[in-house]
């Protein structure tokens, strides 16, 4: 059990936000396989929200197999932000995030996101207007702070604990740093030991379940939360909850689970989006599975293009047919064409030995690339 304020969690591991890709396909896809309690929705504009504004309506969409959800909200307005939390729990949601680690100019000048980090006083006052506003959790997202200059998550977790959070997530980077360089261990840590009576979450590059076994031993933080490791690996959840009670690893899912799982994405994808939407949207995840498959070109290029449960299957016989020749018997690719694991950006010296090996956990491109 895991006590997020007065809710009570089964896992210590979460999902975290991620503009356009943690909608309800996915967070489903990830609860059906397990390991994961509380997931949370990609950012949402406080105001839209309280305008109901159909894309905000859309993004807090859910249903009972999608529970405990936190909406994450962004926003500098102290009573929008208030007024929004009060509405979210109205309509039955479990908790409330609120972003401050947004680098995004759009986001930042409204005085929400990682501006939050710069402006102690203010953000605990906003917060506070929302913890005596509402009964269900608080929790704040933060980075390490604006820039390596001014690494202020010590002081405003403290200072948010102070204002009633009931949790704190923290990316191990600053503003400054987007998704470069390392997560620094070191500064999650420092953020753990500024607060006394709420648990710190950690956040950064985990992609293995190594790397979630270090974060917590090395920062001493209560739990984990994974974004882009999930999309590499929906298991990630259900892998690293085993292995922090068994100390054992286990084996990667094999290709026939990572297509069933991607054909349960998809289908969930047209169920909540409708054909042509979710189609087109499932056009940038796809990729996300494929690479874990080994050889995938001509699957890439001919996903981008589809628009029906028709193409899709297409697409994926010619592919499975196609991969024939780079595996044996059982499906599983031939030792030559076999992925070298991940490695998290902070486990490099743990394994130095295997450098050569080490692969850069990617950004996905587009719009969202300033995240
Ligand atoms: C595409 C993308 C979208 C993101 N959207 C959000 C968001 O809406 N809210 C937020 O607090 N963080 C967002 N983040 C940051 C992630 O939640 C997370 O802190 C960061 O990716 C580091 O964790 P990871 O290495 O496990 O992905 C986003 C990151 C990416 C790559």
């Amino acid at each position: 059990m895991f006590s997020l304020g007065k809710l009570k969690l089964r896992s210590n591991l979460f999902l975290s936000p991620l503009a356009g890709y943690t909608n309800l396909p996915f967070r489903l896809v990830i609860r059906e396989i397990g390991g994961v309690d509380l997931c949370t929705t990609d950012l949402v504009n406080a105001r839209s929200l309280l305008e109901k504004n159909p894309k905000a309506i859309k993004l807090i969409e859910t249903n009972e197999a999608d529970s405990p959800l936190s909406v994450q909200l962004f926003g500098g307005v102290p009573e929008e932000m208030r007024d929004a939390a009060a509405y979210l729990e109205s309509v039955g949601m479990s908790s409330v995030d609120v972003n401050m680690g947004c680098p995004v100019p759009k986001v930042t000048k409204t005085g929400g996101g990682a501006s939050m980090m710069t402006e102690l006083p203010k953000t605990q006052a906003l917060i506070r207007a929302m913890t005596d506003a509402i009964s269900i959790p608080v929790t704040a997202k933060m980075r390490l702070g604006w820039d390596e200059k001014n690494l202020t998550a010590p002081d405003l977790a403290k200072a948010l604990q102070d204002a009633g959070v009931a949790a704190i997530f923290v990316h191990g980077r600053t503003r400054a740093q987007g998704f470069d360089g390392t997560v620094n261990l070191d500064g999650i840590r420092k953020v753990v030991e500024a607060v006394d009576s709420i648990p710190v979450i950690g956040n950064g590059d985990v992609t293995t379940v190594e790397a979630a076994r270090v974060m917590i031993e090395k920062t001493g933080c209560a739990g984990v939360s994974v974004g882009r490791g999930a999309f590499y690996n929906p298991w990630i959840f259900s892998h690293i909850s085993d292995y922090l009670k068994t100390g054992k690893t286990p084996p990667e899912p094999t290709f026939e689970e990572r297509i069933r799982v991607l054909r349960r994405h998809y289908e969930l994808m047209v169920e909540v989006f409708g054909e042509d939407r979710g189609s087109v949207t499932f056009r940038k995840v796809a990729p996300w599975y494929a690479k874990r498959f080994g050889p995938v070109k001509p699957f890439n290029q001919a996903i981008v293009r589809i628009n029906s449960p028709t193409d899709f299957e297409h697409v994926l016989g010619e592919y499975l047919e196609w991969r024939k020749q780079f595996t044996d018997d059982d499906g599983e690719l031939l030792p030559s064409y076999q992925l070298s694991p991940m490695i998290a950006s902070f486990m490099q010296e743990e394994d130095e030995h295997r450098k050569t090996q080490r692969k850069i956990i990617s950004v996905p491109k587009g719009p969202i690339e300033v995240w």
